[in-house]
């Protein structure tokens, strides 16, 4: 049994992915159309799929200022953290390149401290897809256990 069937609480059987994972990355996709990426026309959507099966999305959003731009995954998290989701089981990154787009440092930062060890599934438009864990793509956190 896999990590991510045993923080599911469903396990499908063997070689059935869960279906969760699917209804996931087929949101980031269709979120990331929404993306507002006029200065880079990189566009990028997020799903991140809570404790009780709620799954909240996000897209990158910019401005003229390029500094104040806010990412898929951090859209994601925040909006589902302002609706109250305390635990999230795993979230999906979509974006158009071959080699799979990752979760930028800052991003990495706030799943973190967030949403713990979560897993990430990374997508892109032609259904290529992998699934890793936050704590291997940022093995040596800096979060409050420090303070
Ligand atoms: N971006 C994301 O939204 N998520 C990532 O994982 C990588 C980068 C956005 C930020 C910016 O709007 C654009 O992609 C180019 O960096």
């Amino acid at each position: 049994m896999s990590d991510s069937r045993q923080a599911s609480g469903r396990d499908p059987g063997p070689g059935i992915p869960d279906p969760k994972i699917t209804e996931l990355i087929v949101a980031a996709r269709a979120v990331r159309e929404n993306a507002r990426a006029d200065f880079s026309h990189f566009k990028v959507g997020a799903a991140i799929e809570t404790s009780d099966g709620t799954i909240v999305t996000g897209c990158n959003i910019e401005n003229a200022t390029y500094g104040l731009t806010m990412c898929a995954e951090r859209v994601a998290v925040f909006k589902a953290v302002s609706e109250g989701a305390q635990k999230f089981r795993r979230i999906a990154v979509a974006a158009d390149t071959d080699l799979l787009t990752p979760p930028c440092g800052a991003c990495r930062q706030i799943l973190w401290e967030f949403c713990g060890d979560v897993e990430i599934a990374l997508v892109n438009l032609e259904g290529k897809t992998e699934t890793l864990r936050l704590k291997d793509l940022f093995p040596r956190p800096f979060d409050a256990s420090f303070l």
